[in-house]
């Protein structure tokens, strides 16, 4: 019998772990501050709800529906089409995501062990601290036993299975990030100088929302929900029959947008606190902040749990995209859950060390002007999760049978609240979607 969720909460915690991850730690705090504080938020909830949540729901629907792995639900659902391709993309893509985010989830593990060790309390000056990390990043061994680590971690937890790895590894995981994320913030809006920050990051200055500002949002919720690569189907697909996929959905897409602002409100006033300019992405992880926890009083507890909440954070993703190849493996091809995680193991270890690699020995090979790295991140980011939600609106809104989306949407016609607006939805997932999306990709691609 096909392994499933044992309970709403847990497919909740589950898919909420799957969307909470470095894009609400490294990305969201600055692409707040830097397109308009207050205003951009607001773009990004009215975008997030009226894109994101369909695509959301969409991706919902085909999983629960199908009760398959993303290959067969494509199939299956399109009566043997060509639209399976579609499903093989959405296998593959989680995978090339999973390779690269593993280096970081390993850089993560490397930073959480300094912070045990206490290496950032001491008078370490910003130069020294980012001589360490590009130190760290470009040598050969460290960063792949690291990766290693990380890469492990998750194909245990995905071998164990769905009820008893995935959701009791996410029931304990997301509590505990909760907390650790709140309790960084409480401390940080405390220190002397984190107004500025809050300033940074609430200041509304509408006269930045401008068509990138926008686009900006959108690519960020897409990343930072995990649209698009299969796995929120995947996870639907484990989801019980009678769960209410509205409710469910913004349930998660409620829990992603506070964790990312609270995420801000963790960061931001103690970078400001200090004085210092925010950067993006890595720098601001593991260059800024180290150096602000050697300054903080008690910067080297801080520094404990922040680095655990990212490792948190970036293993309940991590675990959700191995799982989307992991079902097909099993489902189509008929592997064991042991064997299947290995062979992915192996795959996803051989692409990520070549990733890590690329900001040392490999540092020469350079496409599109970036390390191999940067071209997983951003051909993946700007252009295969774009097209995977396009696919998936297509597909839902102009493939599927409108009578069967509808019986989904609403448990049969039992949900009464859905039932009023699933109109609404309907043209928002048959129409709005395609276009936004497609007007994102343009202006990214021209941009
Ligand atoms: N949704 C995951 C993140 O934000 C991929 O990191």
């Amino acid at each position: 019998m096909r392994d499933s969720f044992g309970s709403k909460f847990g497919t909740l915690v589950a898919m909420a772990g799957s969307a909470v991850g470095l894009g609400n730690l490294w990305r969201f705090p600055y692409l707040v501050g830097e397109n308009g504080g207050a205003a951009f938020i607001i773009v990004y909830i009215l975008l997030g709800f009226l894109i994101c949540l369909p695509i959301f729901v969409s991706e919902f629907i085909i999983g629960r529906r199908s009760q398959k792995n993303a290959f067969a639900a494509f199939r299956d659902l399109s009566d043997g089409s060509a639209w399976r391709w579609v499903g093989l993309f959405t296998v593959i893509v989680p995978l090339i995501v999973l390779s690269y985010y593993s280096v970081i989830g390993g850089w993560s593990v490397e930073y959480l062990i300094k912070s045990l060790t206490f290496s950032f309390t001491g008078g370490s000056s910003r130069a020294q601290i980012s001589t360490m990390f590009s130190g760290f990043v470009s040598s050969t061994w460290a960063p792949l036993g690291v990766h290693t680590i990380f890469l492990l971690t998750t194909t245990v937890v995905v071998m164990i299975g769905i009820k008893d790895g995935i959701e009791k590894f996410s029931k304990v995981m997301m509590p505990l990030l909760f907390v650790i994320v709140l309790t960084i913030a409480i401390y940080s809006v405390t220190l002397p100088g984190a107004s500025a920050g809050i300033d940074y990051l609430f200041h509304p200055d509408f006269s930045k929302i401008d068509a990138k500002a926008c686009a900006a949002a959108l690519g960020q919720a897409f990343f930072s929900l995990s649209l698009g690569f299969g796995t929120i189907l995947t996870y639907a697909s484990y989801a019980s029959k009678s769960d209410n996929i509205m409710t469910q959905s913004a349930s998660t897409a409620i829990s992603d947008l506070m964790f990312a602002l609270i995420a801000g409100v963790a960061i931001m006033p103690a970078v400001f606190a200090f004085g210092i300019d925010p950067q993006s992405g890595p720098g601001l992880v593991f260059e800024t902040l180290p150096y602000v926890f050697g300054q903080m009083p008690a910067g080297g507890v801080v520094a404990i749990l922040f680095f655990l909440a990212l490792l948190v954070a970036a293993l309940t993703s991590s675990i959700s995209m191995l799982e989307v190849a992991v079902a097909y493996l099993m489902e189509e091809k008929k592997f064991s859950r042991l064997t299947a995680c290995i062979t992915l193991f192996v795959i996803c270890w051989i692409v990520g060390a070549l990733c890590s690699l690329s900001f040392g020995p490999l540092s020469h090979i350079k496409i599109d002007g970036g390390n191999l790295f940067d071209f997983f991140d951003s051909l993946s980011s700007n252009v295969l999760m774009t097209l995977g939600s396009l696919f998936t609106v297509l597909f839902v809104g102009w493939r599927l049978k409108k009578t069967d989306i509808y019986d989904e949407f609403t448990n049969g016609g039992t949900l009464s609240a859905n039932a009023k607006m699933f109109g609404v939805l309907w043209f928002l997932i048959r129409y709005i979607c395609p276009l936004a999306i497609i007007a994102i990709f343009l202006t990214n691609l021209l941009s």
